[in-house]
């Protein structure tokens, strides 16, 4: 049994925790936030994602996965360490590194002995070697470490999945003592054939921002498709599927909505995009595919602005979906967030419903009206938008909304509800490239 500590126990470092421990290496999963570790602990779970629960508890039950705040022994024990902590969007548009580096540094400290160190944490090209410096630099006499790039492509909402069962594995190593380490954590992938490739450590880190970078340009592209729809009478869903039937294109990520949003897409983006311009070989086509990103979501707000007569004042709007993807709890850079601020900066007030998130957007809208479901979010408001897929929302009776919103009007930003039925019932509606206004 390999002894591995991971560093950052958010989205990725608990899914990864579960998932490494699951492929029977003894995993200690570390954060600073105590209340976190303290939850872990006691057998909750601090974020929303379908299956984790029992992941964790079968690897917890078999005495292979442990949480702790304890960072300096944790790396102590261990003879692989995974750095997985945040690496939100700084002032300059790049990546924050800070977090990384603080890890890096008590990395150093705390070496004792050979170690494999593994970023999985998205960072900007080229941190590989900061990282490596800054260990190096604090570590005592006898620290001995190889270097592992190894970023992670699971998604929130089917991470568990995602991590269990990957399409590819990426590991950029700087040495072959350290691949095949590496290879042995995953040994139950290699196993079953899944493709493992050893890169350098600058391509691994590149494959990750070029991955992100191109389904974000995917989305910005499609939308941009439906938005002309929309001009020309053209049925977007149709157009997409046909596009999807050629391979060469896949029906992956050809789904119009109200703009990108999440913890990676808008920063991994705009990471890329900086570096670009920065080394001399800008990105034009992500650049053009952000500004269409920010531009959907404007589009989205002056939409439903269109819908009750140009004017939000005084009026009462139902959200439906918080989270900025069906799945999850997470929020950041939700499309929800500027459709919310828009409508409450315009006069209007908003009742807000999520089937898992109303908690994480909390923090952002604190004195929101939050509701517990579809029914009593849409009671009585002049118009209501769809802003997340949620199965739940795809199911709602139409015959039931529109006896009890005050007036029959609705944004489907997903473009989730027939929009058959939406003529039939009398709602007044907008979407993503299918129809006009009606
Ligand atoms: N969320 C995703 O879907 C996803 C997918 C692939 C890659 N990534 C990348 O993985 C990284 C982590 O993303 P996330 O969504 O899990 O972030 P997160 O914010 O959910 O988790 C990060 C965790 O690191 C902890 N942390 C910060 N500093 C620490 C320190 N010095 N020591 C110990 N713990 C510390 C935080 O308390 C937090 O719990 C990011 O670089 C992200 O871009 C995310």
């Amino acid at each position: 049994m390999r002894k591995i500590t991971i560093i950052g126990t958010g989205y990725v470092g608990l899914v990864s925790g579960g998932g490494i421990s699951d492929f029977g290496n003894h995993v200690t999963c570390v954060d600073i936030v105590e209340s976190k570790i303290k939850c872990l602990q006691e057998g909750e779970i601090p974020i929303y994602e379908p299956g984790l629960k029992d992941l964790i508890e079968r690897n917890v039950s078999a005495g292979r996965l442990s949480f702790t705040t304890n960072v300096d022994g944790a790396i102590q024990d261990a003879d692989v360490i995974f750095i997985a902590v945040g690496t939100p969007q700084g002032d300059n548009g790049e990546a924050n590194i800070s977090a990384v580096e603080t890890v890096a540094r008590s990395i150093g400290k705390n070496l004792n002995g050979y170690k494999v160190i593994c970023t999985k944490s998205t960072v900007p090209i080229g941190t590989g070697d900061r990282i490596c410096e800054l260990i190096t630099e604090s570590m005592p006499e006898g620290g001995e470490f190889d270097y592992v790039s190894n970023p992670e492509f699971l998604r929130e909402g089917s991470a568990v999945k995602d991590f269990l069962w990957p399409d590819r594995i990426v590991i950029g190593a700087t040495s072959d003592k350290a691949f095949e380490i590496m290879r042995d954590v995953y040994r139950p992938l290699y196993v079953n054939e899944k493709p493992i490739m050893h890169t350098n450590v600058v391509t691994a880190e590149m494959i990750k921002y070029a991955a992100n970078a191109f389904l974000a340009l995917k989305i910005s592209y499609i939308n941009e498709v439906a938005n002309l729809c929309e001009e020309i009478g053209a049925d977007v869903h149709q157009v997409a599927k046909a596009m999807g039937q050629d391979g060469r294109i896949s029906p992956k990520f050809l789904h119009p909505g109200p703009g990108f949003g999440g913890s990676c897409f808008p920063k991994d983006t705009n990471a890329i995009a900086a570096l670009s311009r920065r080394k001399g070989t800008p990105m034009n086509t992500i650049d053009a595919a952000i500004v269409t990103n920010n531009d959907q979501k404007k589009r989205m707000t002056q939409k439903l602005k269109n819908l009750v007569g140009g004017d939000f004042s005084n009026k009462t709007f139902g959200v439906l979906g918080l989270a900025f993807k069906p799945n999850t709890d997470d929020v950041r850079e939700s499309s929800s967030i500027e459709m919310i601020q828009s409508i409450m900066d315009g006069g209007g007030e908003v009742r807000a419903y999520d089937p898992i998130a109303n908690e994480s957007m909390k923090e952002i809208f604190p004195d929101l009206n939050y509701c517990d479901s579809w029914e009593e979010t849409c009671e009585d408001v002049d118009a209501m938008a769809i802003m997340t897929d949620w199965n739940e929302f795809r199911g709602m009776s139409l015959e039931k909304l529109k006896t009890i919103m005050k007036s029959p009007i609705i944004l489907d930003s997903r473009n989730i509800l027939s929009v058959d039925k939406l003529v039939e019932y009398g709602f007044q509606f907008d979407n993503v490239g299918r129809t006009k206004v009606s």
